[in-house]
């Protein structure tokens, strides 16, 4: 089964993949990229975005307000559904994606459907068919096709400020640094109510920096046991657990910014069987010296319709400006393996 479809804005030709725990994943041809780890798709909904959103936090019957960045298959969505449903807190859900066509091939991969119940499914197909979902439990959503850089600045008025969470979920920063600007990441974080949460697989130092010019507080996702790196995002390009951040324990997961400063014991709401908990745990010396690199040259985009080269090629010109130091000094100062 691969895929290209007519689409109007599409990721290009899309091919099935299986990750390590044999959860559907594609393979987009105009990202040269693949939606998810290839340690499991399941896997990361779970550990990356919904056990940090910290959904014990909010009181039984509250309605949580939503935005997913890249619905994709539908991983996240319906994990935090399921989630959230299951902890008495209804969404108002607001999705951002360019392509229907990842959602559409989820549906129809049994892999895929043996992870969701019934009611989680038929939202799904809601979505896919209608554009919009009600559940029977009161959490209704809607998504917003096309470039999420034009459906942010129309987002409704009483969203800035209100949203609970804030769910970002793009190709990595190296493929589609246009979700990743200083400009998009600001608009992210004026969303967030005071104890809301953007959450992110992404530990990129340009990433991280950006959202603190943005006005948020950091933390990273750790496994809480020892077995952690599997799922990691390859921004830093392979843990060395024998370097000195392996007193931390593990490698990051990935971000949770809050305008809030954040912290968090083991996290378990949301995540299958067999999933180890998660922590929110105060940055390391390590990565916040990584902040201070040139890695942490935001990407800019002030029109928010430049290319993913041209916005490329506008930051590598700022790196050579930045006073800081190169990211390979910083990996050979830490003694990390891999790319500098
Ligand atoms: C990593 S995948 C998302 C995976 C998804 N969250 C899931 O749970 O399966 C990235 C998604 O971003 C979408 N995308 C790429 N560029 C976009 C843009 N400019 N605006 C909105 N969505 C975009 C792609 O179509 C793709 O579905």
């Amino acid at each position: 089964m691969t895929s290209s479809a007519c689409r109007p804005e599409a990721s290009g030709r899309l091919e099935p993949r299986r990750t390590a725990d044999g959860s559907l994943t594609l393979w987009s041809e105009r990202f040269s990229e693949c939606f998810h780890s290839a340690a499991g798709a399941r896997a990361e909904a779970a550990q990356k975005f919904v056990a940090p959103a910290g959904l014990d936090r909010f009181a039984s019957g509250r309605r949580l307000r939503v935005l997913e960045l890249c619905v994709g298959l539908g991983y996240n969505t319906a994990a935090l559904l399921e989630a959230a449903e299951g902890q008495d807190l209804q969404l108002e859900w607001l999705g951002l994606e360019l392509d229907p066509l990842p959602l559409q091939l989820a549906l129809g991969d049994a892999d895929f459907r043996s992870h969701w119940h019934d009611d989680t499914l038929q939202i799904l197909e809601q979505l896919n068919q209608r554009g919009a979902w009600r559940s029977c439990r009161g959490s209704s959503g809607s998504w917003r096709l096309g470039d999420a850089r034009r459906q942010l600045p129309l987002l409704p008025a009483e969203w800035i400020g209100r949203c609970d969470l804030v769910l970002h979920d793009a190709f990595s920063p190296g493929h589609c640094p246009e979700l990743w600007s200083l400009e998009v990441l600001a608009a992210l974080a004026r969303l967030l109510q005071p104890e809301g949460r953007l959450l992110t697989y992404c530990s990129a130092a340009a990433v991280r920096h950006t959202l603190e010019l943005a006005g948020l507080q950091l933390a990273s996702i750790r496994a809480a046991g020892p077995a952690g790196p599997d799922l990691a995002e390859p921004d830093l390009a392979g843990p060395d657990l024998t370097g000195p951040d392996a007193g931390a324990g593990n490698w990051s997961l990935g971000t949770v910014a809050s305008p809030m400063p954040l912290c968090g014991g083991p996290a378990t709401i949301g995540l299958p069987a067999g999933s180890g908990p998660v922590v929110l745990q105060p940055l390391t010396a390590m990565e916040r010296e990584h902040l201070l690199t040139r890695a942490a040259e935001p990407y800019r985009d002030p029109d928010g319709n430049a290319t993913a080269a041209a916005i490329q090629a506008a930051r590598v010109e700022r790196q050579q400006q930045h006073p800081g130091e190169s990211t390979s000094a910083w990996r050979r100062r830490w003694r990390l393996a891999g790319r500098g």
